[in-house]
């Protein structure tokens, strides 16, 4: 039995640690995850996040996040320390989980290194989409949840939920160009990535993809959504 990746994408503040909390609620309260584990499809249900996945990961996340200091870090350093915590995300946590039978929700993934450094910081996408292949030896996402929403209001919303990291003080033009990236890549990968729009509220977006979810558990699975236990 092999396991499942979800990923949840898209710019800064367009909600996806919300609805990845949400999900995984959702999964337990609606009785997909006990009707998925009762037939031997899912062995459990995890979250993870990139950067930071991984306790080497988190303190890459730390150099990639923390405030701006005097030296500026150059985009390729920047696009190889997102690469790094991929590699020890992929060989240490997520292939392990994904062979064990793990249903695995990811906060962004590789869509996100093609969005910001190869749109935002402008660096080449097919050096990128290698760089991609090293760090995850090919390991793609089952499905990707594209959190569709403008880059001006995901940065409103960052800004009202407190401080700001490193890549959220880019400015909006940068924000701008990761949003385009998004939109290239669904285009590019309209089978894996699946867009939501993210510009709704809270509980309407996660009815699109609790929808979303419940199209792919019966295409993977074939199984029929479980009785509303509400
Ligand atoms: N649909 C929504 N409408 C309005 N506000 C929202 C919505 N979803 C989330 N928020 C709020 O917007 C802020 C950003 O949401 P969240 O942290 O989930 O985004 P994110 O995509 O994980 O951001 P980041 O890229 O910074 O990790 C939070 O304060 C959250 O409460
Ligand atoms: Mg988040």
């Amino acid at each position: 039995m092999r396991g499942k990746l979800i990923v949840f994408e898209g710019v800064e503040g367009c909600g996806k640690t919300t609805q990845l909390q949400r999900s995984q609620q959702w999964l337990v309260d609606s009785g997909w995850q006990s009707l998925l584990q009762a037939k031997g499809y899912v062995q459990q249900i995890i979250t993870t996040r990139e950067p930071g996945g991984t306790e080497l990961g988190s303190k890459v996340r730390q150099l990639l996040l923390e405030e701006p200091t005097a030296e500026m870090m150059q985009s390729r350093t920047e696009l190889l320390l997102y690469a790094a915590d991929r590699a020890q995300h992929v060989d240490g946590y997520l292939t392990p989980h994904l062979s064990q039978g793990a249903l695995i929700l990811c906060d962004r993934y590789t869509d996100s290194t093609i969005a910001y450094q190869g749109y935002g910081r402008g660096i080449d996408l097919s050096l990128i989409t290698q760089l991609n292949d090293i760090a995850t030896s090919g390991l793609q996402s089952d499905l990707t949840l594209w959190l569709d929403l403008d880059a001006a209001t995901g940065l409103t919303r960052t800004r009202q939920r407190g401080s700001i990291d490193r890549i959220e003080q880019a400015d909006l033009s940068f924000h701008q160009r990761v949003q385009q990236g998004f939109t290239a890549l669904v285009q590019c990968h309209p089978q894996r990535i699946t867009r939501i729009d993210a510009t709704l509220t809270e509980t309407e977006v996660a009815e699109q993809i609790q929808a979303a979810l419940g199209q792919r558990f019966a295409q993977w699975y074939g199984t029929e959504r479980p009785e509303d236990k509400g």
